[in-house]
């Protein structure tokens, strides 16, 4: 059983995230904590494990040697040791098999007097290795890791090999194989696929103890829960039942909640209105002193109408080119792990495509190699004209500098934004006052994926890549930022487990399978429906079919070569000229402005012949200016047309 009593913690900026908390978790108990980003959950579970002391207040565990086991949501370092090694060191595997074997060899060496006690030494060690499940330890842990995603054989790399999200499943699955009493997850199924997201939640409807875990996830909530609990500013509500449950009635409190808020606000505003009248009545200044009391001490009910919202609108995008991304025959491997080869693939401005694909089939190494923040092993990857890439990684320390403060991170990105501006547009991401000089590595996952975003948006891009970019956001700013991307007029490449937003959002779906780029037109329901069509067939299909659909296939993508080919030649000197034209008006700006400087300046302006040569060359640099535009303009239609084929 988990108690927690009457906890109180303020940061040391000033921000109270708890008072006189009050909640108890029974033994077997499974509850969900949720609530908005940046309110608290995180800390409340950092506060049960011991890693942050609160104010006031206690945690209680019974019993006290009851077992934990803590999934942070940021990610823990691993140990420098193989995978396989990692779990058996977690589940005290490694000590109780090292005293087994010491004992074997005290037994072996024992003289007849001493051999009683060696055997029963040996005995209690035997029987703790087998409490421990020491015998089946590896098939069980191999088991898992497959629940998991892993590959045959990852159990043998070392642990630093892994990526962040696979480390954060080693994390998992150390944790889930040492069999705590009590296990905290805080937002388990980031990094988990649809699979292994099911694989943990049949792991966790058999798991015997205790449970608490932090989510968004509507579903894997649903399944898990039995009881919700709800973070709001300085306090909890606990709610019976799982997610759904929850949902159903915090609607109707809050629907009371708004009640009473109405009803205060109209109490208050009556207060307000006789202090106004009697301020300056002797006879009743005790009458409005006391008024004016409980009126500072009136707690305002807050409600879903005063709660803030992050403010997302992407502006318009500076227009690209027809063709946005070429890939020619892209391969990646890590080690003698092919990820995937062969990858051909052309993107056209305006298109909107979902990156699908199961664990480990290479998304977020594809995506990265799109964004160019990562090289790819053969192939080409080449962007088209005026294409504006930014990268949202779904690792947030690859997007953010965690030794900066929020201010630092904003500050030195799109010098034409003037300070008030970054302030501004920091606030309608919720970042506002002494927030922005937080340190990134103390701000909440949520909170980290808002400055993201946020950064996304200081600088113009027209070609948004974007690995899971929703994983830490709460419902309410999930959605909002869903509605963005709707609205969004660039080009978009995101990878995402939601089915149901992509089915709105996506109008193509790329599935890595087996290796190589599977491409289809459609949204995403449309995407399953073809899988399953072609699964069927696959299974019916003869092997003489597959020859001629392979070599079917073999032409189509010789002739989409040839016809890449063939823009490419043709559009060659058109680009040529477009980088010439586009450094000329690069150049004739800066001369532009330098004569619009000189022509400030008093000495300039007492001679009247320089002025005159002055104006004469401004008004030829401006019709330059205007003529190279002119011609950038028809340069980019007639690239474009070739590009889509008219020309
Ligand atoms: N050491 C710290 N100093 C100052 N502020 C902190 C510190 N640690 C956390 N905070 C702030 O406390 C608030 C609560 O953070 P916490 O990580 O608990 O949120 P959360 O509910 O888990 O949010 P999310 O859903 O985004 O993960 C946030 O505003 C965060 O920036
Ligand atoms: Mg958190």
């Amino acid at each position: 059983m988990i108690q927690i009593k009457d906890l109180s913690l303020t940061f040391a900026g000033g921000r109270t995230i708890f008072s006189g908390l009050n909640w108890q978790i029974d033994t077997g108990g499974r509850a969900g904590l949720v609530g908005p980003n940046g309110i608290g959950k995180t800390t409340l579970m950092r506060t049960l494990v011991g890693q942050i002391q609160p104010d006031s207040g206690e945690v209680i565990l019974s019993p006290a040697s009851a077992t934990v086991g803590y999934l942070p949501q940021d990610l823990a370092e691993l140990p420098d040791v193989t995978l396989m090694q990692y779990l058996k060191d977690k589940a005290g595997i490694t000590a109780a098999e090292a005293l087994l074997k010491t004992r074997q060899e005290q037994l072996a060496a024992a003289s007849p007097d001493e051999s009683e006690r060696a055997l029963r030494l040996h005995e209690e060690a035997a029987a703790e290795y087998e409490r421990l499940g020491g015998w089946s330890f590896e098939a069980m842990s191999k088991k898992a890791l497959r629940g998991l995603g892993f590959h045959e054989g990852d159990d043998q790399k070392p642990c630093r090999e892994f990526s962040g999200g696979w480390k954060m499943r080693i994390t998992l699955a150390g944790l889930l194989l040492s069999h705590p009493d009590i296990l905290l997850l805080d937002e388990p199924t980031n990094h988990l696929d649809t699979e292994s997201m099911e694989w943990l939640e049949n792991w966790l409807s058999d798991y015997r103890g205790t449970l608490v875990a932090i989510s968004h996830d509507r579903i894997f909530m649903d399944k898990i829960m039995k009881s919700i609990a709800e973070l709001h500013s300085g306090g909890i509500r606990v709610y019976k039942g799982n997610f759904s449950d929850y949902l159903r009635a915090s609607e109707e409190q809050k629907a009371q909640r708004e009640q009473a808020a109405a009803r205060q606000q109209a109490e208050i505003a009556k207060t307000k209105e006789f202090i106004e009248r009697f301020r300056y009545k002797a006879t009743k200044a005790a009458q409005v002193q006391s008024r004016i009391k409980v009126l500072e001490k009136t707690e305002i009910i807050q409600t879903e109408a005063n709660a803030k919202h992050m403010a997302l609108r992407f502006p318009p995008c500076p227009q690209s080119g027809h063709i946005v991304l070429t890939l020619e025959n892209v391969s990646k491997a890590y080690g003698a792990h092919q990820v995937f080869s062969g990858v051909s693939a052309q993107i056209e401005r305006g298109q909107k495509i979902a990156l699908v694909g199961v664990n480990g089939a290479g998304k977020s190494t594809l995506s990265r190699i799109i964004s160019g923040r990562e090289e790819s092993d053969t192939g080409t990857r080449e962007l088209g004209y005026h294409v504006l890439p930014v990268f949202f990684s779904q690792e947030s320390s690859e997007n953010l500098n965690y030794a900066n403060t929020v201010w630092q991170e904003i500050n030195p990105l799109n010098q034409d934004m003037t300070e008030a501006e970054k302030r501004t547009l920091l606030g309608s991401f919720l970042f506002s006052g002494d927030d922005i000089y937080k340190p990134v590595s103390v701000l909440s996952g949520g909170e980290k994926s808002r400055l993201s975003l946020a950064k996304i948006l200081m600088n113009p891009s027209n070609f948004l890549i974007l690995d899971e970019p929703t994983n830490h956001l709460d419902m309410v700013t999930r959605e909002l930022f869903q509605q963005a991307l709707l609205a969004y007029d660039g080009t978009l490449l995101i990878v995402s487990h939601d089915r149901f937003f992509l089915n709105q959002l996506a109008g193509r779906v790329w599935e890595i399978r087996d290796g190589k780029l599977h491409d289809y037109a459609g949204n995403y329901s449309r995407f399953i429906e073809l899988r399953e069509r072609e699964r069927a067939a696959e299974n019916t299909q003869s092997t003489a079919k597959q020859q001629t659909g392979r070599s079917a296939d073999r032409d189509k993508k010789r002739e989409e070569a040839q016809r890449r080919q063939e823009i490419y030649r043709r559009k060659k000197s058109y680009v040529e000229e477009l980088a010439r034209v586009e450094s000329t008006v690069t150049d004739r700006e800066a001369e532009k402005s330098e004569i619009e400087k000189q022509l400030c300046l008093p000495e300039v302006l007492a001679d009247s012949s320089r002025v005159q040569a002055l104006m004469k060359r401004l008004s030829e640099t401006t019709a330059e200016i205007e003529q190279n535009t002119a011609r950038w303009e028809e340069l980019m239609e007639i690239i474009d047309k070739i590009e889509k084929g008219e020309l």
